[in-house]
């Protein structure tokens, strides 16, 4: 009974020091580098973009997460096709999970990389097949003028304006995103070059 206490104590310590960090992150993300905070995309944004790879583009070799987070969906990707995919999160505490969980689930072809995305894209001298962003409307705008460094864009959400999609998938069906109290039903948003 004794351990088990102790353990239970130790669990709800380290949980509770998870939510503190989560918070602090949080509020740097909205306040200090104005941008959207960790928000894992549902289950059906992640099955519908491996499906789009799987089926359209097959021979996809690179794929950037723009904004990785944990790293749940490009982790995803990487196992289930067969392209490398480099998970780019610039917040430490995401990072540090992005990490740790690639190393457990031992995804050798999820590459974590912390750099603010939009400084790493802008440096980047190659074509990267596939890019994909969940960052929320506004910010994916800022996508725009690196657009033709990939080969396709995919946007989770919320568009890129100012870009026609080549096509787009209607996932509303399966929930929305609700940012700044506004809602923005699941759809995923596909840019060709
Ligand atoms: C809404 S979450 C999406 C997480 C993940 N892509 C997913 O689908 O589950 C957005 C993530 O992008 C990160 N992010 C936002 N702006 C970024 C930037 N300029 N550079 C790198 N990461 C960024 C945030 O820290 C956050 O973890």
């Amino acid at each position: 009974m004794k351990t088990f206490l102790i353990v239970l104590c130790v669990l709800m310590g380290v949980f509770i020091l998870y939510k503190i960090i989560q918070n602090i992150e949080r509020a740097l993300c909205v306040f200090r580098f104005h941008q959207i905070p960790f928000v894992p995309s549902a289950d059906a944004l992640r099955r519908a973009v491996v499906q789009e790879i799987r089926t359209r583009y097959t021979n996809a070799k690179t794929v950037i997460e723009i904004g990785a987070g944990y790293g749940g969906l490009a982790r995803q990707i990487a196992r289930r096709t067969n392209a490398t995919v480099y998970a780019i999160e610039n917040m430490p505490f995401s990072f540090a999970v992005l990490k740790m969980f690639n190393f457990i689930f031992r995804t050798r072809n999820c590459i974590a990389i912390r750099a603010d995305a939009f400084k790493y894209i802008r440096k980047m001298r190659r074509h990267i097949d596939i890019g994909i962003a969940y960052l929320g409307p506004g910010i994916n705008d800022k996508l725009r003028p690196y657009a033709k460094k990939f080969r396709v864009l995919i946007t989770l959400d919320a568009p890129i304006r100012g870009m026609r999609p080549a096509r787009t998938v209607d996932l509303s069906r399966y929930g929305a995103t609700r940012w700044n109290g506004i809602v923005w039903p699941h759809k995923l948003f596909i840019y060709e070059n």
